[in-house]
């Protein structure tokens, strides 16, 4: 028996669960189970997956880009680089930059955001003002010990890059949809998911970048 999750990126993970259920008894005897198909995949999570809340079914439904970074897990040649280069070029094409023209805003209340994992769960009210959750994969300011290491530490990030239109256009640009840098980056899509506000993107923004954030300390 197989069961199949969906990372944040929308990547279908396997994990093979018969073999560690069956042991190592006798390989030799075991029958060759043929490999799943995308679509029997899809079904077995629609049947696992129940709508609750807010958290509907259509969550299951990948994007172009997910289909391929999907397909790309197990067959690794089915993503070549011109297929990834022009993914990153479609997700790029379509960041919204601020429309001020300025990335920073609040670095306490980024730092707040950083800190919460709340909204799209099945238990949020339909409209309910979602976090960033980075703590969940990233280390940013040193008073905070719980992060996750999904991805690289953020500690220090404008102290060491500095604040030049450069970086500052590709911090938003990572933090509206990393997959615009990186195909199947398993970062959550903040702006083009519509998870953070503009306002939001721009204190998180803060955090990372401003001298006075305890990220940069
Ligand atoms: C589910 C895990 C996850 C969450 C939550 C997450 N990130 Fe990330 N992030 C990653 C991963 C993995 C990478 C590295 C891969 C990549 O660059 O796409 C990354 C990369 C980055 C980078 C680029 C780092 C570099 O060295 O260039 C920035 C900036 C960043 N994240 C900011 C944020 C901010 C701000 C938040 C919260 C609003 C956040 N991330 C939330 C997983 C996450």
């Amino acid at each position: 028996m197989r069961i199949t999750f969906k990372n944040s990126a929308g990547v279908l993970l396997l994990a093979v669960s018969g073999a560690l259920i069956g042991g190592c008894a006798n390989t030799e005897s075991r029958p060759e189970v043929a490999e799943p198909t995308d679509e029997e995949i899809k079904q077995l999570m629609i049947s696992s997956f129940k709508e609750k809340g807010i958290a509907k079914l259509d969550r299951v439904n990948q994007t172009e880009l997910q289909k391929a970074c999907s397909l790309a897990e197990s067959d690794p040649g089915s993503l070549t680089d011109a297929k990834r280069v022009k993914l990153q070029e479609a997700a790029l094409a379509a960041v919204k930059f601020p429309v001020d023209g300025k990335y920073l805003g609040d670095w306490k209340a980024g730092e707040k955001l950083a800190q919460t994992g709340v909204g799209f769960q099945f238990s949020d009210k339909e409209g309910t003002a979602a976090g960033g959750n980075c703590y969940a994969c990233h280390q940013l300011a040193p008073e905070e010990l719980s992060y996750g290491n999904l991805g690289p530490s953020l500690y220090q990030y404008g102290k060491l890059r500095g604040n030049s239109e450069e970086i500052m256009k590709y911090t938003w640009v990572k933090i509206w949809n990393s997959h615009a840098y990186n195909a199947c980056s398993n970062m959550p899509r903040f702006g083009a998911e519509g998870i953070l506000t503009e306002t939001q993107m721009k204190d998180a923004m803060a955090l990372l970048l401003s001298p006075d954030s305890p990220v940069n300390k």
